[in-house]
């Protein structure tokens, strides 16, 4: 279904790099204080683990993390693996992917608290994914600790403005339940780039850490906080269940039985939850695109004009040396490839299921 049409855009991306131009796609990030739960809601979006995750901040560099669906081919040893941009190696052992992100933290981030804003660049291939690319950011921030400077409020937050600010980037506002939504940095911090809320997505964590005898139902249900996209539940992995390493998949059953028995949630289970989370990260995206397309074929457009220009200019090949028949049969191929796509584009069907 949507994958097709991701796969469309990821393709008429690339051509856009051939043909010299560049496409602005979307992304999703995670916004939030530290330990809200951000690292624990992409890891389970994507449904393995591999992302360092703990007390405190751990997530000290941007990661940008593409997740390519990728169909299971019979008799491949490896259906799922990762591939960092800044080494040349496919990670399928996603421990492995896990140590390598602590390590290029530590390489360029030091081993003592501070950040950077370097992004590590990471793509994970499994045909269990959507395709979605999704940004880890450090958390929100007041009291500088180890290396990190006095202004460290003030960096992690215009290093966050950075991805968040881009009025293509779709952010997950994520909140811990256990703490007043009044001092939830990660709405503070959207509403300033998003004030209507109309790209945010609320990710409200722990609800299985609120105090007896309280919830969250008037906050889940949108009578708290204007949110065009809503606020969406999840039950991540405690600490202990880290420790214990507790599988994934137990983790998701625990958090569906958590939304379908409670007393306060059973009526809005089918809307909460990772699951749920991860088809709406989808369907945002897709429309996302969906609205792109006209504007992408007019720039692909002027590309294939530019192309068709400088083409006519090699004039006749058979009048000029190797190189310029070179030259114009690779323009010429990249102009027939471009051609193709627009009516590729023009087929596809867009209706959003
Ligand atoms: P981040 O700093 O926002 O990236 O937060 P992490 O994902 O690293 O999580 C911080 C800590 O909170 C970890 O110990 C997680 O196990 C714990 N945690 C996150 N979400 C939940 C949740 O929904 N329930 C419980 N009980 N613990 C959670
Ligand atoms: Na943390
Ligand atoms: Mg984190």
């Amino acid at each position: 279904m949507d994958a097709d049409l991701i796969k469309l855009v990821n393709k008429l991306q690339d051509t856009f790099h051939n043909l010299g131009g560049e496409l602005d796609m979307p992304q999703l990030a995670v916004v939030g204080s530290q330990s809200s739960g951000k690292s624990s809601v992409l890891e389970t979006i994507v449904g393995r683990d591999f992302l360092p995750r703990g007390q405190g901040i751990v997530t000290r560099r941007p990661l940008v993390l593409q997740l390519i669906h990728t169909p299971a081919t019979e008799g491949s040893s490896y259906t799922e693996w990762g591939q960092f941009l800044h080494i040349d190696k496919r990670f399928t052992d996603f421990e492995d992917i896990r140590k390598e992100i602590e390590q290029e933290t530590f390489r360029v981030a030091g081993q003592n608290k501070g950040i950077s804003k370097l992004p590590i660049h990471l793509r994970i291939y499994s045909p269990n994914v959507l395709d979605l690319t999704l940004v880890d950011l450090p958390g929100l921030t007041k009291i500088p600790v180890g290396d990190q400077p006095s202004d460290i409020e003030k960096q992690i937050r215009n290093l966050v403005l950075e991805y968040i600010s881009k009025p293509n980037c779709v952010i997950l506002a994520v909140s811990a339940a256990n703490v007043d939504l009044a001092n939830s940095e990660a709405l503070k911090l959207a509403r300033t780039v998003d004030p209507q809320g109309r790209r945010t997505i609320g990710v409200l964590t722990k609800l299985d850490l609120m105090d007896a005898g309280t919830n969250a139902l008037d906050v889940l249900t949108g009578r708290v906080y204007p949110l065009k996209l809503g606020f969406i539940g999840v039950v991540n992995r405690s600490q202990q269940d880290i420790n214990e390493g507790k599988p994934m998949e137990d983790a998701l059953n625990r958090e569906t039985e958590f939304f379908t028995t409670h007393p306060a949630y059973r009526n809005i289970a089918h809307k909460n939850g990772t699951k749920y989370l991860a088809r709406t990260l989808n369907q945002v995206l897709m429309n996302h695109i969906r609205d792109k397309l006209p504007d992408m074929k007019a720039r692909l457009n002027t590309l294939i004009g530019q192309a068709q220009q400088e083409l006519n200019s090699f004039g006749d090949p058979s009048l000029f040396g190797d190189k310029n028949q070179q030259g114009a049969l690779i323009l010429r191929l990249m102009t027939q490839f471009a051609r193709d796509f627009v009516s590729s584009i023009e087929g596809t069907n867009l209706n959003i299921s």
